[in-house]
């Protein structure tokens, strides 16, 4: 009976623990959903609204504040929303949150404050097998276009292994 017992956990409870690790292992790589509705209506109308996770804070505030910081030119935002869209973007930033995503991002840009995700040497580096022309393809048109090839991006996943290139 007791190793019955001792069988059944081995058979049944050790496969689950290894698989809520696994689980664990990917939340800590996703990004947080983006939740703020005011931030989704105001950033998230030309591209996909960019997880806060990808930028440090500084570079929110650069894009939010100085005039031509934003790669997409000149966002007219009221006083209101755009204090409350940067309240979010820092409280969610790259150097506060818990992704490992981000901590890779915090490291590989030091003490910089880029205003394109797209140009950070991690995230260049992740995609430096990609011609120019397969971004310049229709069906995505930018490196800044994440959406086009991360399927997950929108729920915070940029694993390598949820990747189609549109053709
Ligand atoms: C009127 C359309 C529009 C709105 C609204 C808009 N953007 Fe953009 N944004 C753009 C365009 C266009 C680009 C350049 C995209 C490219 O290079 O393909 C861009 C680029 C960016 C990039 C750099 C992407 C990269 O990695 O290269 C960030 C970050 C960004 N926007 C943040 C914001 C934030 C924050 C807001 C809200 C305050 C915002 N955008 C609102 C049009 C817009
Ligand atoms: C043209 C399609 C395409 C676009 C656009 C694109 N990516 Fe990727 N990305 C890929 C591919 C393909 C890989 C896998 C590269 C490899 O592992 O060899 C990748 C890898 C990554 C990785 C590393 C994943 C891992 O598990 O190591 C991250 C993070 C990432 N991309 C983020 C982004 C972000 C953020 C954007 C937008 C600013 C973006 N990507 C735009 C195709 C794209």
């Amino acid at each position: 009976m007791k190793s019955t017992l001792f069988f059944l956990a081995v058979v049944l409870v050790l496969p689950v623990l290894a698989f809520a690790d696994d689980d664990h292992h990917k939340g800590t790589k996703q990004l947080s959903v983006v939740v703020n509705d005011i931030y989704k209506n105001s950033c998230g109308s030309c591209h996909f609204a960019y997880q806060p996770g990808l930028l440090p804070s500084k570079s929110w505030v650069k894009i939010l504040d100085e005039p031509d910081a934003h790669p997409g030119g000149n966002v007219s935002l009221d006083e209101k929303a755009k204090s409350e869209v940067r309240n979010y973007l820092i409280q969610n930033s790259a150097e506060n949150s818990h992704s490992k995503r981000s901590k890779k991002i915090m490291n590989s840009i030091g003490s910089d404050a880029p205003v394109r995700i797209s140009e950070i040497p991690y995230i260049k580096h992740k995609h430096h097998e990609i011609k120019q022309e397969v971004f310049a393809r229709k069906a995505i048109g930018s490196r800044a276009n994440c959406i086009a090839c991360h399927r997950s991006a929108e729920s915070g996943g940029y694993d390598d292994d949820d990747v189609v290139i549109p053709k």
